[in-house]
């Protein structure tokens, strides 16, 4: 029986400045309270039921949450994905999780049903990442609002394989990012984002003009900025997308990971 439950509660009440300061107030963090010898301080067993609820309550595909969280427990295994994420704040967070997309469960629920899964590898990481990055992002509003600051992870990418074996994940179980939440002792810059007219689009596409984006650039140099010096948006946006750029680096170990998990739909 599904529970019936009333559509208006109080926690749907606030007003519309609050909610634009509650997100405002939004930073991700990479530096966390931690203990004298760097170890993690634990949540209150009551937060991080909450946030854990959050992360189950994200709408999903097909009823089929196509997601897993692995919550890195063990210093050993912190350790580890640090080294393979290249993310030195993976171990001091309060709670670090592997954010997985996972097509593994919806077809062990067929087979134990007695049917065949069919062969959708294509449509197992468009709906699979879209409902990892749904928990994810529901986790991490949900820490937000308990006072805690968070950080996904991509650089994931950097060590897909490693991550593949660290944490056993069988086919159908792939990596999208990893999410740390803990209390900031950093004091975080708000960070811009770029201008409405180019991102919010209204009954058509709108491609932006060249003055429309050498402005977006302008908006977001101060993301980019570093100890002091003025930031360059568009030279940071290049170390990671243009010719020769990180994401070039990425992508044959993301195939070679979706290949190894059986979500290839590709040629070869
Ligand atoms: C999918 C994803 C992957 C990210 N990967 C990393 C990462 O590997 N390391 C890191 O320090 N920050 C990472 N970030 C954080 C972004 O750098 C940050 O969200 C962005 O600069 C905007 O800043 P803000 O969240 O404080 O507004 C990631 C964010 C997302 C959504």
């Amino acid at each position: 029986m599904l529970r019936p439950m009333p559509a208006t509660l109080p926690t749907r009440t606030q007003n519309a400045a609050e909610v634009t300061a509650f997100y405002d107030a939004h930073r991700t963090t990479r530096s966390y309270q931690a203990d004298p010898d760097g170890s993690p301080l634990p949540l209150p067993a009551d937060h991080l039921e909450a946030i854990l609820h959050a992360a189950q309550r994200a709408p999903t595909d097909a009823t089929a949450q196509l997601y897993s969280l692995v919550r890195l427990t063990r210093p050993e295994v912190r350790a580890r994905m640090v080294t393979l994420t290249t993310n030195a704040h993976i171990a001091t967070a309060s709670e670090a999780f592997v954010v997985c997309a996972d097509v593994r469960r919806v077809a062990r629920v067929l087979e134990v049903a007695g049917q065949t899964p069919g062969h959708w590898p294509a449509i197992a990481v468009h709906f699979g990442i879209g409902d990892a990055v749904m928990a994810g992002t529901n986790l991490l509003t949900a820490a937000e609002m308990l006072g805690y600051q968070g950080c996904w992870i991509g650089g994931v990418m950097n060590g897909l394989d490693g991550i593949i074996d660290l944490l056993q994940l069988p086919p159908g179980v792939l990596p999208f990012a990893a999410l740390t939440i803990g209390t900031s002792a950093e004091d975080t810059p708000h960070r811009p984002r770029v201008p409405r007219p180019l991102v919010i689009h209204t009954d058509t596409y709108h491609n932006g003009t060249d003055e429309e984006i050498r402005n977006a650039v302008a908006v977001m140099n101060p993301i980019a900025a570093r100890q002091g010096q003025p930031g360059d948006w568009a030279r940071l946006l290049g170390a990671y997308f243009a010719v020769g750029g990180s994401m070039e680096g990425r992508e044959p170990r993301l195939e070679a990971a979706l290949k190894r998990q059986g979500m290839w739909s590709g040629e070869g």
